[in-house]
């Protein structure tokens, strides 16, 4: 089985629509880059480019044999996780008639191939996407609306689709069904794409599709239609993101330029929500009585979220007592979980687009708890199917390693606790004010811990030989060493784990060989001692330590090969500043060992299927 989680684009204009299609699918690489490819309309013919790997591959793939040219046409970037990426398999997919881009996957694909090829036709590559080409060819009755509507009829799946014809010259057809895809309008042009920041350079108007909504797109105008084809009238949205946001700005990656916007996103997300001195949803619709009434809070998210979820449960039980559950989307849709009336569910997501942790808000919601969405893209499917929804304002986050994200997602973490434990009445409203304004210093501060770059660069050196590391801490210093071990795994390739200092004893302590680096966080005084006592027993057996610790953390010369001091703050605050030299690290990490750093292999920024 072929599985897709890819980006698609179209453009219609006035344009030399190839440069289009190339810059937008540049922009939506983070997708996917097993491959890419793009039809164009030209002459009454559409003519397709395409090729196996990177976006710089069908470039220079253009450049030697020639490049289609016209003023519409479609595109795609590729993200496989089973079967071989090959030009055969790239997209576009379809005949001289009806060509198709396609993110998602169909899932009954191999009984319509059979039809079809019962019906007399032949087939070249193993996607399900070729099939919904050949359906459309075999359904089309010279009406493309109808013949989309039909062909909807008897598909199933995720899919966000952009079709042309070859005898409607003028026009690109674009349907979704649990894939995003939005509409970009512009002045005498409009475009397709699976996420804004693909054409915020042309027009930063956009209408977001939603299930089954079918758009046809000409130069001056787009209709919209519900599968029974009747018109349909939609809210044009604008997106407020800056335009350099989705460009590298000078930086060499845009992990790094992400990792120095944090102390802006910080702002940006939290100042929305602080109201003299105290936190305030009550744009979003609610106040501590309502976070109050809960018995018991589900926090469930991927990755990287999921890690800033885990800050949220040592917050939220710590200030307002308050049971909290944190678990990984995947796992907790499948282990029936004990979630009710009167819970709540927090799900955390960047893309907001995660097909389990959008699968786990659904079950949530079928156990009649309440939903609230902390998510980072507008009017993305999980935004719109929760109860609650607190946009962060990250702005896009482009390099798949996730900085800035979890920063602002942690941020808000914070501000829950605040007003859960003031409405829980565990913290008096003079802690809460007092706690809210450490959290408005910590921007400054976390500019702080980005000016210990030099220092990162120079300890991130240090573990490029290491086939192996371990992140340890204790308390929210464990819940950061997670993160900051999946951000060296993911980019620099080198295996580590993180595990709490004092588990260390119970088996892994056996992993420690001479030489071995261990990168121990220490930044909370009432676990400090412990953290150090369990750092002298693996620096005993031979480990060369790197420590990441406070201002004020006592350090025998002894213990650490490596210090990473960083700077002041209150200490419930400090994975915030205290992630940033684990970032860093990782990142040179990658950089030093001439990875691919925006860009991993094997990973996409958004996993949209399971
Ligand atoms: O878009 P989401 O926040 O739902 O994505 C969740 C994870 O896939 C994501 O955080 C992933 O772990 C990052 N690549 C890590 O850097």
């Amino acid at each position: 089985m072929v599985i897709f989680m890819c980006g698609i684009v179209g453009y219609i204009g006035d344009r030399d629509c190839t440069n289009v299609l190339i810059d937008a699918l540049e922009k939506l690489e983070y997708r996917g880059y097993d491959s890419a490819g793009i039809a164009v309309m030209g002459n009454g013919a559409i003519n397709v480019a395409k090729c196996k790997g990177r976006l710089a591959n069908l470039v220079e793939k253009m450049e030697n044999e020639g490049r289609p040219s016209g003023n519409m046409g479609i595109g795609h970037t590729r993200w496989a996780t089973h079967g071989e990426p090959s030009d055969i398999n790239s997209h576009p997919h379809g005949n001289r008639r009806v060509t198709v881009v396609h993110n998602g996957i169909i899932e009954n694909y191999r009984q319509i191939k059979e039809f079809l090829i019962n019906e007399g036709y032949s087939f070249v590559s193993e996607t399900d996407t070729e099939t919904v080409a050949k359906l459309l060819d075999y359904h089309y009755s010279g009406n493309p609306v109808d013949t989309i509507i039909k062909v909807l009829s008897e598909i199933k799946g995720s899919y966000a689709l952009g079709v042309i014809f070859r005898d409607f010259p003028n026009t690109i057809y674009a349907v979704r069904k649990d894939s995003p895809l939005i509409v970009g309008k512009g002045e005498h042009e409009n475009f397709i794409a699976s996420d804004v920041p693909a054409i915020m350079k042309y027009t930063r108007n956009y209408y977001l599709l939603e299930q089954n909504e079918i758009a046809v797109i000409k130069k001056e105008s787009v209709t919209f239609y519900n599968t029974h084809k009747e018109k349909i009238s939609k809210e044009i949205h604008v997106a407020d993101w800056d335009v350099d946001a989705a460009e590298k700005g000078g930086y060499e990656h845009f992990m790094l330029k992400e990792i120095h916007e944090q102390p802006t996103a910080i702002k940006t997300t939290i100042m929305p929500r602080i109201q003299n001195s105290m936190p305030d949803f009550s744009a979003e619709g609610f106040d501590n009585k309502r976070l109050s009434s809960y018995k018991k809070i589900f926090i469930v998210a991927c990755g990287t979220a999921m890690h800033a979820g885990l800050v949220g449960k040592y917050v939220i039980e710590k200030l307002a007592r308050v049971p909290v559950i944190v678990d990984i989307a995947s796992e907790f849709r499948y282990r029936e979980p004990l979630i009710g009336e009167g819970d709540l569910m927090i799900v955390i997501s960047q893309s907001g687009e995660t097909a389990d942790t959008k699968a786990a808000l659904e079950l949530a919601k079928n156990n009649n708890a309440d939903t609230m969405a902390i998510v980072n893209v507008k009017g993305s499917s999980i935004a719109r199917d929760a109860d609650m929804v607190i946009y962060t304002h990250a702005g896009p986050e482009i390099s798949v390693a996730s900085t800035k994200a979890y920063m602002v997602q942690i941020s808000v973490m914070y501000l829950i606790a605040f007003e859960l434990a003031l409405g829980n009445d565990t913290i008096t409203k003079e802690q809460c004010a007092a706690y809210t304004k450490q959290l408005e210093e910590i921007p400054d501060i976390i500019e702080q811990s980005i000016a210990l770059e030099n220092k990162c660069q120079f300890v991130a050196s240090k573990l490029l030989n290491a086939e192996s590391l371990l992140y340890i801490g204790r308390g929210l210093d464990y819940a950061l060493s997670m993160e900051g071990s999946l951000k060296l795994k993911e980019i620099s390739y080198i295996h580590s784990e993180s595990y709490a200092a004092g588990e260390l004893k119970h088996g892994t302590i056996s992993l420690i060989t001479e030489g071995m680096p261990v990168i121990a966080v220490v930044t909370q005084d009432d676990l400090e001692e412990k953290t150090i006592s369990n750092i002298k027993e693996v620096k005993s057996r031979g480990a060369m330590v790197i420590l990441v610790c406070g201002k004020d953390v006592q350090v025998e010369d002894e213990v650490a090969d490596y210090v990473i001091r960083l700077p002041k703050a209150d200490k419930l605050l400090m994975p915030m500043v205290a992630a940033v030299p684990l970032q860093l690290i990782a990142y040179y990490a990658a950089v030093l060992k001439g990875n691919d750093v925006d860009k991993p292999r094997n990973l996409a920024k958004s996993v949209t299927v399971e």
